[in-house]
Formats: C-alpha cells, sequence, structure tokens
C-alpha cells in the first residue's frame, strides 16, 4: 500500500494505492474528521462487484447511503445530476454531508460536480475502479457532465479530500477498459518520464496479466506526475495543458463517430500516434523517439480502425473544440520523450493536410511492424 500526496495547500490530499484501499478507506477518510456517514454514489455494475469491500472498510462511520446511478457516458447528464440532488434531498443531505465515488470516470466525474455544486459544495472522496480513473480522472478535481453540444462542456474544479485506488478492483475490468486506461498512462509516461516509458516497455505483458505490484506500480507513477503537474497548475493556466497530449486529434476522433467507435482512451491511443507523426513531420521530434513511442501503443492494445472517418467530421470536431484559438490551434507536442511543451500557434492548413494522409493511411507514417 503506497500513499501520495497532492500539494494544494488548503484543498491538498492523499492518494492511497493499494490491493486493499477501499477495505482500508477508514485510515485515510477517519481524519479527515467526517461527521456522518457518506452518499456513496456508484452505478449497479461495480456495486456488485466492490461495493461489499468499500462498505466493509467504512463499518465504523454507520450505515451509508447507496445512489446508484446508470451504466454508460449517456448518464454524465444534467438529468443524472438532478436525480442526485433530488435524491440527497430526500435523504436530507446537508452541507456536512460527504459524497464517496465509487466507479469509472463517468461516475467519479458526476459524483464530483454534484458535490462541488450542491449547497454550493461539499467534500467527496473517490474511490476510483477503472484504470482510468485511477491514473487521472479521479485525481485533480474536474469534474462535470456532458451536455447535448459536447461532452464535459458544463463542470467545475472541486478537488476531492483523498482518493482511495484499490488495484483489486482492476481484476474484474473487461480488457478493452484496461487498454484504455493504458493508454492513458502511456500518455503521462511519454510527456514526463523516459524512465516510466521504459518501465512500461518491459513491465507490459505483466501489467497485461494484471499481476498486482505492476498495477500499483503504474498507478503510483501516474499519479505521481499529475500530482505534480496538478500541484504547479491546479487551473490548467499553462503547464496542466500537457496532460492533453493525443487529445486534440483523439477528442475529435471520438466526436466525428459520435462517442460510438473508440473508448476515450481509444481515441488518446490514435491522438498520440498523429501528434507523433505530424510532430516529425514538422521536424520537432526524432525518428527513433516516434518510432519507439509508436511501437509501445500499438503493443498495449489494438486500436479500432480509422476506416470511414472523413477529414469533414473531424475537422469540424477539432475546430469547435476549446483547443481551436483564433489564427492557431494549441497542441501539446513532444519535442523529446519524456518533454512535452504546448504548441499555440499549429497552422491549420499544415494539421488538416496531414491529417487527411493520416486518417487515409496512419501505416505510413511508421515502418513496418511498428503497428501492429
Ligand atoms: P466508465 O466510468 O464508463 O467505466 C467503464 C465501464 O467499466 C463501465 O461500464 C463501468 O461500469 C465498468 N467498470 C468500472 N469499474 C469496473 C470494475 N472494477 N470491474 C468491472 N467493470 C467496471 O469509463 P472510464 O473510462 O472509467 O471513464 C471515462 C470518463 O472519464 C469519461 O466521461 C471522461 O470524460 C472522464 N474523464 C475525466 C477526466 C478528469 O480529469 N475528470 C479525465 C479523463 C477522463
Ligand atoms: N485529464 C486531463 C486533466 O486532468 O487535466
Amino acid at each position: 500500500m503506497k500513499t501520495l500526496d497532492v500539494n494544494l495547500g488548503a484543498r491538498s490530499y492523499t492518494i492511497l494505492v493499494g490491493g486493499r484501499a477501499l477495505t482500508r478507506a477508514a485510515a485515510v477518510v477517519e481524519p479527515l474528521g467526517f461527521e456522518t456517514a457518506p452518499i456513496i454514489i456508484t452505478n449497479r455494475t461495480v456495486f456488485e462487484l466492490h461495493g461489499g469491500s468499500l462498505l466493509d472498510g467504512l463499518k465504523r462511520f454507520g450505515p451509508s447511503a447507496i445512489v446508484e446511478i446508470g451504466d454508460g457516458e449517456r448518464f454524465k447528464s444534467h438529468q443524472t445530476l438532478f436525480k442526485l440532488y433530488r435524491e440527497m434531498l430526500r435523504i436530507r443531505a446537508d452541507r456536512r454531508s460527504w459524497i464517496l465515488s465509487l466507479g469509472g470516470g463517468v461516475v467519479g466525474d458526476i459524483a464530483g460536480f454534484a458535490a462541488a455544486t450542491f449547497m454550493r459544495g461539499i467534500r467527496f472522496v473517490n474511490a476510483p475502479t477503472t484504470l482510468l480513473a485511477q491514473v487521472d480522472s479521479s485525481v485533480g478535481g474536474k469534474v462535470g457532465i456532458n451536455v447535448p453540444e459536447g461532452k464535459n462542456l458544463v463542470g467545475a474544479f472541486h478537488q476531492p479530500s483523498a482518493v482511495l485506488s484499490d488495484v483489486s478492483t482492476l481484476g474484474t475490468l473487461p480488457d478493452r477498459e484496461l487498454g484504455a486506461g493504458l493508454f492513458e498512462v502511456v500518455k503521462t509516461a511519454a510527456i514526463w518520464s523516459e524512465p516510466f516509458v521504459g518501465y512500461l516497455e518491459r513491465s507490459l505483458p505483466r501489467i497485461l496479466e494484471r499481476k498486482a505490484n505492476a498495477l500499483e506500480h503504474v498507478v503510483v507513477e501516474a499519479c505521481r506526475v499529475k500530482a505534480e503537474v496538478v500541484s504547479k497548475d491546479e487551473r490548467e493556466q499553462s503547464l496542466r495543458m500537457i496532460l492533453n497530449f493525443g487529445h486534440t486529434v483523439g477528442h475529435a476522433l471520438e466526436a466525428a463517430t459520435a462517442y460510438r467507435r473508440f473508448k476515450h482512451g481509444e481515441a488518446v491511443g490514435w491522438g498520440m500516434l498523429a501528434a507523433l507523426a505530424f510532430g516529425r513531420t514538422l521536424g520537432r521530434m526524432d525518428d527513433r523517439s516516434v518510432a519507439r513511442l509508436g511501437r509501445l501503443i500499438s503493443r498495449v492494445a489494438p486500436l479500432p480502425s480509422l476506416r470511414g472517418i472523413g477529414i469533414e467530421g473531424v475537422w469540424t470536431a477539432l475546430c469547435r473544440d476549446k483547443k481551436f484559438r483564433s489564427g492557431g490551434i494549441r497542441m501539446a507536442m513532444l519535442s523529446a520523450i519524456g518533454r512535452c511543451e504546448i504548441v499555440t500557434d499549429v497552422d491549420p492548413d499544415e494539421l488538416r493536410r496531414f491529417l487527411v494522409s493520416f486518417l487515409a493511411s496512419p501505416g505510413a507514417y511508421f515502418a513496418p511492424g511498428d503497428l501492429r
């Protein structure tokens, strides 16, 4: 069991990572001084699998309220949010109440947003149960919901009071979800730490076999990077934007396929490949590093094909995204493995030309065998 701290002054908190983080929840939660048992927000899939461990860990707080939401991205909606508010009012939650989210990024994002807004803000603890949520969404305080116009367009920064990342919960995760989370791990390593990239290259088979110590190492290292970045730039004024490496094209691919073809992490996998290939086209990165990361990304998991995705849909989505600025496109790009920069003046014409070619033939940008 390992602990890490996210240093944000009065909003600092601890991340507990390990195989029994849920059953040991009290050790981290008790010092927070809550006066009541939590309101657990979860979904049925996750609660049936892992709710028992959490309830064990929280026994000394007395009976918790359990509120289930639907399973899936479409439930990260204002309708679900209002159901949560009304349920919390029904059970007489007040400003001393606290929320504990048990689930993946969907549950964490909406439960965190409910916490940010209910009675002008109450405290919450994240217990993430997907790899993506353990390495990314549960840390850093971005919470929110989707609206029909786009994903994550309504939200807040509201830091959790603690994060309980129990890697044993990853044992029940479908393979595809594990792969999706691992693409975000590769992103974190690629932008920050060449040794972490080296570790992933060596240990990928053990990670894919879900060996507990390999998963624990991955979650700890990814959280260490995220904690450091968020501590320096909580509200994404500058440095935090590097966490969006692979997301400019990734988000556009998700939107262009109506969020049906790719898991978010898979779209980020493609987005990283595109950013790497584009970076080499611009002379920002050397062939060897591009090939090395391309190989690692392709070993993580198969990526759904880009077949049939036209430039128009991708371009419209990319231009609508938060990263588009008049005169130039903002994009996180690597200058070396472990070093990422925010380029604010990407020439739209150049990027568009590149994307036309990349969508038609991504394999052409990597040596035979580098991409599966
Ligand atoms: P998810 O929450 O939909 O979980 C994926 C699936 O796995 C769901 O069906 C869920 O019920 C199931 N599941 C969860 N834990 C399980 C377990 N241990 N065993 C078996 N099944 C389990 O998806 P996700 O990938 O965790 O999160 C995606 C969401 O995260 C998106 O809404 C995205 O916008 C958001 N996100 C937020 C941030 C942030 O900083 N806040 C960062 C990245 C992504
Ligand atoms: N997932 C990107 C961020 O938290 O900033």
